[in-house]
């Protein structure tokens, strides 16, 4: 089966055998005939975070579960399940029109709700942690249906139980969110705020349908379509360093941009690959997205090996300026 439509670099891509679940019944016997043959296995979302080879082998499964149930519904907020093939942007789209609040931040981010525990996915503020309140799985060790708590996600940054801790354990079959009934916003993020000052300049507060539309805007004037050009949005994890490591980058490049974090500071990535001008560069079929240097492109007939290999460029640059390693984002399979 061909994949190049399924994976959001646009990379062309076959897989050796491929088979999509739209009902979860059928999870256990399909896990059963591909454990038994021993066949690698790719769980297959939105393809949007992911650095595919030309042939993949083994087996290839696609979530194609749909649907959303609201388990709770409360005075000032709900508790609604949502199946891992809808895609995530509907999702989001869908909670707002129906005045459940709390996904407006995390609006047009590609791929599928099911992907996005995985890598815990994260916007202008806000991270999926902060608005999920449990995820459904089907435990491949227990052979078992099973719901994972917040806290037995693991949640990180861009990080969860299901990405390092057990990579293969959990299929996702469903996520649950805990979302607000009273209007409430973040707009703590400053491209997000000054974005929401450019637009609606004479109010006081944001409903959140217009911190919606303001996330929509930032996206859509620096992240690249990937129905357009092929990507998978932040190529690099934003680095974490130390006080002083940053405060002694800080003095030799002032204008480094980071944010505070727990264990010291947060160095924006997409700065210091802009300063060391990669920004808009190309190499042959793929490149460094004009807008955005945080995120890489194929700009047609690209591949993951080019793509590994611009990586690799970037990242020894990133090493030899700042002394900083660069963390690939993506998940490269196998
Ligand atoms: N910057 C530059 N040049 C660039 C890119 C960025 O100077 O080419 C500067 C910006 O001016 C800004 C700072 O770097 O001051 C941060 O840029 P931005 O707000 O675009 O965010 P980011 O740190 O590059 C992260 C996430 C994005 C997420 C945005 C907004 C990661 C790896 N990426 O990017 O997530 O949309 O913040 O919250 O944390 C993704 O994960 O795929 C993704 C797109």
């Amino acid at each position: 089966a061909s994949l190049t439509a399924s994976n959001t670099f646009g990379f062309e891509v076959v897989a050796e055998r491929y088979a999509e679940v739209s009902d979860a019944a059928q999870i256990p016997s399909l896990l059963a005939i591909i454990e038994q043959q021993n066949w690698p296995l790719l769980i297959l979302g939105g393809g949007s975070n992911l650095v595919l080879s030309s042939k993949l082998p083994g087996c290839v499964l696609r979530i194609a579960l749909r649907g959303y149930d609201v388990l709770e519904d409360h005075v000032d907020h709900v508790i609604i399940r949502v199946a891992a093939g809808e895609e995530w942007h509907q999702c989001v789209t869908h909670c707002l029109q129906n005045g459940w609040y709390g996904l407006e931040n995390l609006a047009l981010i590609p791929g599928s709700v099911g992907a996005a525990p995985v890598q815990n996915i994260g916007a202008y503020g806000v991270e999926l942690k902060d608005v999920v309140s449990k995820v459904d799985v089907y435990d491949r060790r227990a052979k078992q249906f099973d719901s994972l708590s917040v806290e037995q996600c693991h949640f990180g940054y861009r990080d969860s139980v299901f990405k390092s801790i057990h990579p293969d354990r959990y299929l996702i079959t469903h996520v649950c969110f805990k979302l607000s009934k009273v209007p409430r916003v973040s707009v703590a993020y400053a491209a997000l705020e000054s974005a929401c000052r450019h637009l609606y300049p004479n109010a006081a507060s944001y409903s959140p349908r217009q911190v919606f539309d303001a996330v929509c805007y930032v996206r859509r004037s620096k992240l690249p379509d990937p129905s357009k050009l092929g990507n998978a949005g932040s190529f690099f994890k934003n680095p974490v360093v130390s006080s002083d490591v940053f405060f002694e980058l800080k003095e030799a490049y002032p204008e480094l941009v980071a944010y505070p974090d727990v264990q010291g500071y947060k160095l924006a990535a997409g700065w210091m690959i802009d300063y060391l001008g990669w920004k808009g560069r190309r190499i042959e079929s793929v490149g460094v997205h004009k807008d955005q240097a945080l995120v890489l492109v194929n700009h047609g007939g690209g591949s993951r090996e080019s793509i590994e290999s611009l990586s690799a460029q970037i990242q020894t640059d990133v090493m030899k300026c700042f002394r900083v390693f660069l963390e690939v984002e993506p998940r490269f399979y196998p």
